[in-house]
């Protein structure tokens, strides 16, 4: 167990509440059919259809397969960031009875709405001490419900990042690193506005992308406690704060492309790739994303983590659904996730860094070095997200969705406000199962 412990106290209240490359398989001379009888099959839902996305996920499952050939991947890629199209099909999967036997899906609340229905199993035989020993506390924590584990991290990803095109930047003679709060970096965004540069892309088509950048506004404007108030659900009616952070979202978006509810978030880094913008703000997937495309880290684009000193956890996870087919496939695959193997052939491509400590820094670039060290260094801040599905429960995220997205074009600060203590009253209190302690 790490000392970081003390950082999260997570209290549980409710719930409590393929391709197989078929010269793999060394059977003698058996026909196709008999082959294909000895496999066992495991299949897979995740959403990791974007650049970065699917090689880091193919590079996974082909390591996968060279440990179990007898075993055939069935990956079923839904695309959609964040999960919004996967999410909606593993529940009409979910409630046929008929779940594949194993999805990504978030740490924290996000796992909340499967085990209230009885809809996962617990996998506390998978744990073993070595896991527990080598992944840090907080994230153990989170997917740990009515003191069951129910999830493997396969990743931690941040979702605080600033992600700039380092030519636009020295173009018009920026130094990242005076940018450390969230006016630092509207002073550069103005600069980079005098001279016809658009600032920031953003591409909220999927909504979320907006929320991100709220919560990151949240946590930039109102520091770690007021973040920790607000996914408690502790904002009274016309708090100053939250208003400041709308104002700083609407201030956000008015130096964003104006076509940005049109794009995605993949297509707004695209923007950054072709020097059409300057930054962007979006999760180190968007690093994977930038190596996809072939430019090199710290070369051609670079990050600045906004606020500094804060890591936004984004925790992808495995599960075990109840009525999973293949039982036995998806706990190997379980247990492999949990490995600095897998994890090291997986987070270098993907842009994330491993959940275990004990994984050598060698694999990743120097973006992802530097986050490992911030990972580890008491001094760092860690949150869960929100637009992610870590930090509040599901029904309230969904509302957040929908009223910041509007606000992104109506700009109407006033109105989101009273939507936005509306729905911490009707969705977030009286869904709630945790009291998170952030220090
Ligand atoms: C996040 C997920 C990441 C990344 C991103 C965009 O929710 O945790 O792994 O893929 O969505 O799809």
């Amino acid at each position: 167990m790490s000392k970081r412990r003390q950082l999260f106290v997570y209290l549980i209240i409710g719930i409590l509440a393929t391709a197989v490359v078929s010269g793999c398989i060394s059977q003698k001379e058996t026909t196709p059919t008999a082959t294909q009888a000895q496999k066992e099959v495991l299949e897979i839902y995740h959403w990791w259809t974007a650049g970065g996305e699917k090689e880091a996920f193919d590079a996974l499952a082909k390591k996968f397969q060279e440990k179990y050939p007898n075993i055939e991947i069935k990956a079923n890629p839904v695309s959609g960031g964040a999960g919004v199209n996967m999410k909606m099909i593993l529940q009409s999967l979910m409630l046929a009875g008929k779940p594949p036997d194993t999805f990504q899906v978030h740490a924290g609340y996000e796992m909340a709405r499967y085990i209230k229905a009885n809809q996962l199993s617990p996998i506390d035989d998978i744990w073993t001490d070595d896991m527990k020993k080598n992944y840090p506390d907080v994230i153990e924590q989170m997917v740990i419900f009515n003191d069951h584990y129910y999830a493997v991290p396969i990743n931690v990803h941040r979702a605080n990042v600033i992600w700039y095109n380092k030519k636009i930047f020295e173009k018009y003679g920026i130094d990242p690193a005076s940018i450390k709060t969230i006016d630092d970096l509207f002073a550069v965004a103005e600069k980079l506005k005098k001279n016809g540069v658009t600032p920031f892309a953003l591409g909220d088509r999927n909504k979320w992308p907006a929320t991100q950048v709220f919560e990151v506004m949240l946590v930039a404007v109102g520091g770690i406690d007021y973040y920790q108030k607000f996914i408690n659900g502790e904002i009274s009616d016309n708090d100053p704060t939250l208003k400041k952070v709308l104002e700083y979202f609407v201030k956000y978006i008015e130096y964003s492309n104006p076509d940005h509810a049109a794009k995605t978030w993949d297509e707004a880094c695209a923007m950054v790739y072709k020097g059409e913008a300057a930054m962007t703000l979006m999760g180190d997937w968007a690093n994977g994303y930038f190596k996809a495309k072939g430019w090199k880290p710290d070369v051609d684009y670079g990050a600045i983590p906004i606020p500094a000193g804060v890591y936004d956890l984004v925790i992808d996870t495995f599960v075990l659904p109840a009525k999973a087919a293949h039982p036995d496939a998806a706990k190997k695959w379980l247990s492999f996730i949990g490995t600095v193997e897998a994890q090291n052939t997986f987070n270098p491509i993907k842009g994330s860094i491993p959940p275990r400590m004990d994984a050598p820094a060698d694999p990743y670039d120097p973006i992802q070095k530097a986050f490992m060290k911030e990972l580890k260094s008491p001094e760092t801040k860690m949150i869960p997200s929100i637009a992610h599905g870590s930090a509040v429960p599901e029904a309230f995220a969904a509302d957040l969705n929908d009223i910041i997205s509007e606000l992104a074009t109506s700009k109407d600060v006033n109105k989101a406000m009273t939507e936005i203590i509306n729905a911490m009253k009707k969705d977030l209190l009286p869904n709630k199962i945790k009291e998170w302690k952030l220090s």
